[in-house]
């Protein structure tokens, strides 16, 4: 069975509506199931209508890389812990820029010898060469620094904006000779000039901004596979790529917002993951001196409370607590208890991180309030529980122009009557800051495992001590 022309048209034009109606189902927890299925419902119709497309001459390495690939990615899947998937993330862009210099290149040889170049397709090649490359060497370097294979706190040098301006405008006259001449010399050197923008794109940024650099590469991976969709003439390709490039900007937009930067000051400003501010945050608080609670502590302030505000974080995702805490929430409300979960939009290491978690553990939904709903209930709060999060609840936000989470917009839940927060050691967060907050009258520290501790407050509640 092969298909015509119109028959794979039209089924682009059904995965392409099934794709947005994807992306429209992930922007909400409730509807995120449903919109995964019609995304993987658009790539089965998208890949079936390619490889019985009259382009494709024969099966044998398109079988060997789909088996090669799936096993790959089965085993990646599986295994991939949560916390990990920023970098699993960066390491599958590394791929589409790849994919897109490789086409491209495939592309130029091919057209060359047959003597079709024209400086239309070579402005396509180009596009897609540039954006490919950067977005390569770029994720790779974000994977790197993400796995701890490389050093996550920024590499600065002086003259480093200049040198990089220089870089892209001999690439970009370089794309323009190669796209007037066909020039292999051309294309050669605007390659391994766009390979190092992405690592001198990404060296400078650090630790504490690179889910907003993830975010950035998924963008550039999408307008890398636009460009290989000119090129190939591929309608699909053309729209999905679109669809990754526009939303991945407006991702990066959204959670620059919920930092209060600039995208310009991200991708500038080099912030975060000094050692150093580790260190000083250790000191500051064996100086100043915090106090600390026991679990009967919690559990005495908890039991009668009118309101308890959950606050998930980093650390309940690395302890894997959430199932401790759909059960807290249980015995709570058996006793008259309100509980709600109060969610950052950067809390935890990617995008909807918590919501995933607390998803799984089967928490319904409208106990989840995002960081805009939820503020205006911590003054009315008995207590609050902050769980492994640490930077999103940091008062030096707001009150410390010094500090370089200032300006982000934090969950205020220092306004409750009582704060516990749950965490092993001083140690900080990942902006590697000072956290204000644990210096306030109305907060005591409860050192342990965030699974250990819940599962305490379970047992206590229980009766069943701890
Ligand atoms: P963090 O500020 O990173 O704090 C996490 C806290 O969890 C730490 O203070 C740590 O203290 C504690 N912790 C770690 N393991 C624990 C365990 N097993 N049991 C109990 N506590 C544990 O987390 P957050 O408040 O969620 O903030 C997120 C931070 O990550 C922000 O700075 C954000 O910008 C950044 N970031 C966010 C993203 C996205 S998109 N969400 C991606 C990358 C980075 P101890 O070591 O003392 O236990």
């Amino acid at each position: 069975m092969q298909f015509s022309a119109n028959g794979q048209a039209l089924a682009y034009l059904v995965s392409a509506i099934l794709f947005i109606l994807a992306l429209k189902g992930l922007t909400h927890p409730g509807t995120a199931r449903k919109g995964n299925y019609y995304g993987m419902l658009g790539m089965l119709i998208a890949i079936v209508a390619t490889l019985l497309g009259a382009e494709v001459k024969s099966y044998g390495f398109i079988i060997a890389g789909v088996a090669a690939g799936g096993v790959i990615g089965g085993i990646l899947a599986a295994r991939v812990r949560m916390t990990a998937m920023p970098q699993l993330v960066a390491a599958l862009h590394s791929f589409v820029g790849l994919a897109a210099v490789l086409v491209a290149v495939g592309t130029f040889l091919n057209r060359r010898e047959a003597g079709m170049l024209n400086p239309v397709l070579m402005g396509e090649l180009s596009a897609g060469i540039v954006i490919g490359a950067i977005t390569f060497t770029g994720s790779v370097i974000a994977f790197g620094k993400l796995q701890g294979l490389i050093s996550g706190a920024p590499v600065r040098f002086r003259g480093q904006h200049p040198l990089n301006a220089l870089i892209a405008l001999v690439t970009i006259a370089l794309a323009v000779h190669f796209a007037t001449t066909g020039s292999a010399v051309s294309l050669g050197l605007m390659t391994v000039l766009a390979l190092l923008i992405g690592v001198t794109l990404i060296i400078p940024i650090g630790g504490a901004d690179m889910p907003v650099i993830i975010s950035m590469l998924n963008s550039y991976s999408g307008w890398a596979a636009a460009a290989t969709g000119f090129t190939l003439h591929n309608n699909l390709l053309i729209i999905v790529g679109a669809l990754v490039g526009f939303s991945g900007a407006i991702l990066s937009l959204i959670m620059c917002r919920a930092m209060n930067r600039s995208i310009f000051n991200v991708v500038f400003g080099g912030f975060g993951g000094s050692g150093t501010a580790e260190a000083s945050a250790v000191t500051a608080a064996a100086e100043k001196g915090v106090k600390s609670a026991s679990v009967e502590d919690v559990i005495y302030w908890t039991e009668d409370a009118d309101k308890v505000i959950i606050v998930p974080g980093y650390g309940m995702a690395v302890a894997q607590a959430q199932h401790a805490l759909k059960e807290l929430m249980e015995l709570l409300e058996e006793r008259g208890v309100k509980v709600l979960f109060a969610i950052h939009p950067v809390a935890g290491r990617m995008p909807g991180h918590m919501n995933v978690l607390l998803a799984e553990a089967d928490i319904p939904y409208d106990h989840v309030l995002e960081m805009d709903e939820v503020n205006p209930e911590f003054p009315t709060a008995d207590v609050v529980l902050v769980v492994g999060a640490n930077d999103v609840t940091n008062p030096a936000a707001r009150s410390d122009p010094s500090s370089p989470i200032y300006g982000m917009p934090i969950l205020e839940v220092g306004k409750a009557r009582q704060v516990y927060v749950i965490k092993r050691s001083m140690r900080p967060g990942y902006a590697g800051v000072d956290n204000l907050l644990y210096y306030q009258d109305n907060c005591s520290l409860v050192f342990g495992d965030a699974k250990a501790v819940c599962e305490g407050l379970v047992n206590a509640l229980k009766g069943g001590g701890h």
